[in-house]
């Protein structure tokens, strides 16, 4: 299994080119389920969980092909993929599957609404706590599909086709809202849906299927209204760039000082973050290119932060920011609203020297002068990430175990941070 090692220490200097959003592309990727026309999409990262939803697709009978590199062109630039379901052969996704990625599950709505029918597998619990799909489920039901739980599957049916619905999230939801719009546009007649999602991959997602014929109004807003058409066709899209990986390398930069560009990254699609780094003492600056973004000599600000549905500060840079808390000057309290079990970072961070005590949904940081490197491995990929992080600020050597979580969800992480300077290396079928 491949590690990561890390020698801490050197600042970070030069730019970063933002890949396109993991968490725009699998859904829109989903999307092509729903039109027998060819979907384009561009800017899709090379990532594993990509290359994974491909081959759910595929067995869904979607053919696919994925634009090769030019001489000449950027290793590192995201691709072109072209998915076509011109036919479905099988409605059913089996559990080696589904249990592989959560997000396959998303694969129910267009299914059932092409098809009428869809047998998923129940996609089980995660390193992140139970992920429950009762909301999901909800929405299918609203829009008359007959749903069953069968041997650990769902079975939805609808054979008459769906029908439009009130829909209202009593959470937010983005897996929710996704499914909301992929069935409902596809549905016969009018579809409201209330207390919606408003980040910005819900944004892509509709803006995609609007390309592809659907009508949705009011994506990015808690409002969102959908009348159904009789079918989708082709269309050609670009995903939108990664606002998670471009907060990544922001906080990374706050850890190790420095000056980077990231190169692509919209401000807007990560505000609260921004402002958050802001205050823990790194200087950003929004250019034509990208963010910039600097911390030289001043310390670490130590900053209370609450995960929150956007427009709010993401869970998913949630154990990266409490890396950066790891050498603030005092303690901050970090609360995760989101996910129930999202603290599995804490004990690694530990191991490198960090004072994190846990109390119920928070963690409260005391500041250290110093980390030391250490082996570590994380459960999830954003946890896996924020031991990079902390890594990069860490004395020493730190040997980062179980890299295929960061494969699933950061593009060339190790060149990305290695031509900025930073020391860090793949050591490829370690033992
Ligand atoms: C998406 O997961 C992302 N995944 C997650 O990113 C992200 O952390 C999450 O949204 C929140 O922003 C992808 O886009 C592939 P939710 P999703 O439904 O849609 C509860 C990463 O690291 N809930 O918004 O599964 C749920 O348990 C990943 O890239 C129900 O109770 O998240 C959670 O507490 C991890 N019932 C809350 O809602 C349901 O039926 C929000 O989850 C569905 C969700």
């Amino acid at each position: 299994m491949d590690r990561i090692r890390i020698v801490g220490g050197p600042t970070l200097e030069g730019t970063i080119k933002i890949s396109g959003a993991k968490n725009a592309a699998l859904p829109l990727m989903i999307a092509s389920l729903l039109t027998p026309e060819t979907l384009t999409l561009e800017n899709v990262p090379a990532l594993a969980d990509v290359n994974m939803l491909l081959r759910i697709l595929g067995h869904h009978g979607v053919d696919y092909s994925v634009d090769g590199r030019r001489t000449g062109e950027d290793p590192h630039a995201s691709r072109a993929i072209h998915l076509t379901a011109r036919s479905i052969v099988d409605i059913m996704a089996p559990y080696d599957l589904v249990s592989k990625m959560r997000a396959s599950f998303w694969v129910v709505a267009p299914l059932l609404a092409r098809m009428g029918e869809a047998r998923v597998s129940l996609p089980g619990g995660c390193a992140i706590g139970t992920r429950p799909v009762d909301l999901l489920l909800m929405v299918l039901e609203k829009l008359g599909a007959s749903v069953e739980i069968e041997a650990g599957y769902v079975h939805a049916r609808a054979p008459k086709g769906l029908k439009g619905a009130e829909i209202t999230f009593p959470k937010i939801t983005v897996g929710g809202t996704h499914t909301a719009l992929m069935a409902a546009c596809l549905a016969e007649g009018h579809t409201l849906i209330t207390n919606a999602a408003r980040e910005p991959e819900i944004v892509d997602l509709a803006d995609c299927l609007t390309k592809m014929g659907a009508k949705i109004k009011g994506a990015g807003q808690s409002i969102i209204e959908i009348e159904g058409v009789a079918r989708l066709g082709g269309a050609s899209h670009r995903v939108l760039p990664d606002r998670i990986e471009a907060g990544t390398y922001a906080i990374a930069v706050a850890m190790a000082g420095g000056n980077v560009l990231l190169e692509g990254a919209e401000a807007h699609l990560l505000q609260n973050a921004l402002d958050t780094i802001e205050r823990a003492g790194a200087g950003i600056s929004v250019t034509n290119e990208g963010i910039r973004i600097k911390r030289n000599g001043a310390g670490i600000e130590a900053v209370d932060v609450t995960t929150a549905p956007f427009p709010g500060f993401p869970t998913d840079l949630q154990a990266q920011f409490m890396a950066l808390m790891t050498k603030a000057k005092g303690s901050s309290v970090i609360t995760e609203t989101i996910f129930e079990n999202r603290f599995m970072h804490v004990q690694e961070l530990a191991r490198l020297g960090a004072r994190i005590r846990l109390d119920g949904d928070s963690a409260i940081v005391e500041g250290v002068s110093t980390l030391q490197g250490a082996p570590v491995m994380a459960t999830d990929l954003r946890a896996s990430v924020s031991l990079v992080i902390a890594a990069l600020a860490a004395e020493g050597e730190t040997m980062v175990n179980r890299v295929y979580h960061l494969d699933r969800g950061f593009e060339h992480l190790e060149e990305k941070l290695g031509r900025c300077g930073a020391i860090i290396e793949r050591i490829t079928n370690a033992a």
